[in-house]
């Protein structure tokens, strides 16, 4: 996958196809790569109730867009950690004259190294996927947040396309039972969810129908790799949902 980040984020931020695409699947162009469209990051500013005075990290922040518009609107100090050093380059570049309350870093979910009680928030918004070992995250995320410091994480879980459909265990889908409410029970942290499958069945549909609008655009930018990975998602989710076996949520943690 990082082969297909480090193109991606090289060739994104340019597209004018790829901006167009995030504009009318996402409604705003923040240069999204993951499922979480403008109302469910409102949603998520919104349970959160970030402040000016409050440290937030973004874990897997692409560009930074997604960091730079949660600054803006709430004037929260948000610092952004991605693994592609090319997004977190394009990130302090267009942010330099808002440096007061924006940083990014490089970093790997897999070896993090955060400071101890430290930010009011960790946010993240379909990274949780690339960690080997959801435990040991949570346990790091947990450590770095301050007291009474919370956690937002959306979370799409479901069966992929490879795995038969008789492999996969339905049982494991309620909020409760997933592997990531797993790792938050080893942890000791209590949560609560917000279920966002019919928004992501939406969204997929519109993403659908939006590629194959935009193909054309996509084949003359010569970004066929990004138009097949983003309808690849959207195929295998929408069908993965009218089986009934992949459920999006958003978790909230309190520490
Ligand atoms: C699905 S995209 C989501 C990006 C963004 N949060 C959004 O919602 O549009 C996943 C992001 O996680 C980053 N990522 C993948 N594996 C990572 C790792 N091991 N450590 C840090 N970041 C990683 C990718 O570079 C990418 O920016």
């Amino acid at each position: 996958m990082r082969d297909f980040y480090e193109a991606f984020y090289n060739r994104a931020a340019r597209s004018r196809v790829h901006a167009e695409f995030c504009e009318r699947v996402y409604g705003n162009n923040l240069c999204q790569h993951g499922f979480t469209n403008m109302s469910q990051l409102c949603a998520l500013i919104d349970a959160l109730q970030l402040r000016p005075d409050q440290r937030v990290l973004d874990l897997g922040c692409g560009s930074g867009m997604i960091a730079e518009f949660i600054s803006d609107c709430t004037g929260a100090y948000v610092t952004g950690l991605d693994y592609i050093p090319e997004a977190i380059y394009q990130a302090r570049e267009r942010t330099r004259h808002k440096s007061d309350r924006l940083a990014f870093v490089v970093g790997d979910i897999n070896d993090l190294d955060l400071p101890a009680c430290h930010y009011d928030a960790v946010i993240s918004l379909d990274t949780f996927y690339f960690s080997d070992n959801y435990t040991r995250a949570i346990r790091k995320l947990s450590q770095t947040l301050r007291p009474g410091g919370r956690l937002g994480i959306f979370y799409s879980y479901g069966r992929e396309p490879w795995v038969p459909i008789e492999q996969f265990h339905a049982e494991t889908l309620p909020p409760e039972c997933t592997p990531l409410a797993d790792a938050l029970i080893a942890n000791n942290l209590s949560f609560h969810t917000v279920d966002f499958t019919s928004d992501d069945y939406l969204l997929a549909q519109i993403r659908q129908q939006v590629l194959t609008d935009l193909r054309p655009r996509f084949e003359a930018e010569s970004l066929m790799f990004i138009y097949d990975n983003r309808m690849g998602d959207a195929v295998g989710i929408a069908q993965a949902i009218e089986e009934g076996l992949h459920k999006r949520y958003l978790y909230l943690v309190q520490h």
